[in-house]
């Protein structure tokens, strides 16, 4: 079963009298367990796609379907409990909850979602931080380890409630080019071990050609 599949899909905002089409009429399927990439320039309307994608933003026009539903006309309740069941993001910022440890902020989305008793929350917990090599830093807290790590701690995070698909919107924009790779490296040995789609947006040339597949976006439509 396909697990992303749009048709001819659109989102147009309007602000005033001023409005941007952002995605204007793009078509793609995405298949389980794949590591896909999402280039194009600042603007091109990555960010707009994934937001679409993850059901945190609806589509204006067109047809998209995630986990074999149909999400273009979702209420924000219905979008929520989606999320929180089919969907693991990771940001570009890392968002960890800066009072929580590295083992909080992981088992946060098990809390949210899954009404699991605390010893097996521990067990999945450490079993994430350990897949992500940070098994032996979950007592520390976000503002203790370096940017790389944190988004390790991000990876096991999105991972944790077992989502068959990770959205990353450009999750190496705040990462050296080291670091950067290895958290590519680090996301497509979870797709292996999981086999979690993973669809990142990067406009990073170093960063992209680490992705299986690529599409490349220019002006909200697919380049070329
Ligand atoms: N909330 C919004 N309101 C109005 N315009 C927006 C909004 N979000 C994005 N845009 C516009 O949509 C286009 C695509 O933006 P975006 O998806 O953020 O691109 P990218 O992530 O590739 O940089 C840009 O012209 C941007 O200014
Ligand atoms: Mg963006």
């Amino acid at each position: 079963m396909t697990l992303v599949t749009a048709k001819a899909l659109e989102k147009t905002y309007i602000a005033g009298d001023i409005t941007v089409r952002a995605i204007r009429g793009v078509d793609f399927v995405i298949e389980p367990a794949s590591f896909v990439s999402f280039v194009g320039p600042s603007g091109s309307g990555k960010s707009t796609l994934l937001n679409m994608i993850g059901c945190l933003d609806p589509p204006t026009s067109g047809f998209l379907e995630v986990a074999g539903q149909d999400v273009t006309h979702l209420s924000s309740k219905e979008s929520a409990r989606f999320r929180g069941e089919h969907i693991g993001f990771i940001f570009q910022d890392f968002n960890l909850i800066p009072v929580l440890t590295v083992f909080e902020n992981v088992e946060y989305p098990l809390q949210m979602v899954q009404n699991w008793p605390k010893e097996k929350r521990r067990k999945r917990v450490q079993e994430l931080l350990k897949s992500v090599g940070m098994a032996d830093q979950g007592a520390k807290y976000p503002n203790q380890i370096s940017g790389g790590q944190k988004q390790r701690v991000a990876v096991a995070r999105a991972l944790v409630t077992n989502a068959k698909l990770v959205l990353a919107d450009e999750p190496t924009a705040n990462l050296d080019s080291k670091t950067s790779n290895r958290i590519i490296e680090l996301m497509k040995d979870m797709r292996d071990e999981f086999g979690t789609t993973f669809i990142f947006s990067t406009h990073d040339p170093k960063v992209m050609k680490n992705a299986e597949t690529i599409f490349t976006l220019e002006d909200g439509r697919w380049a070329g």
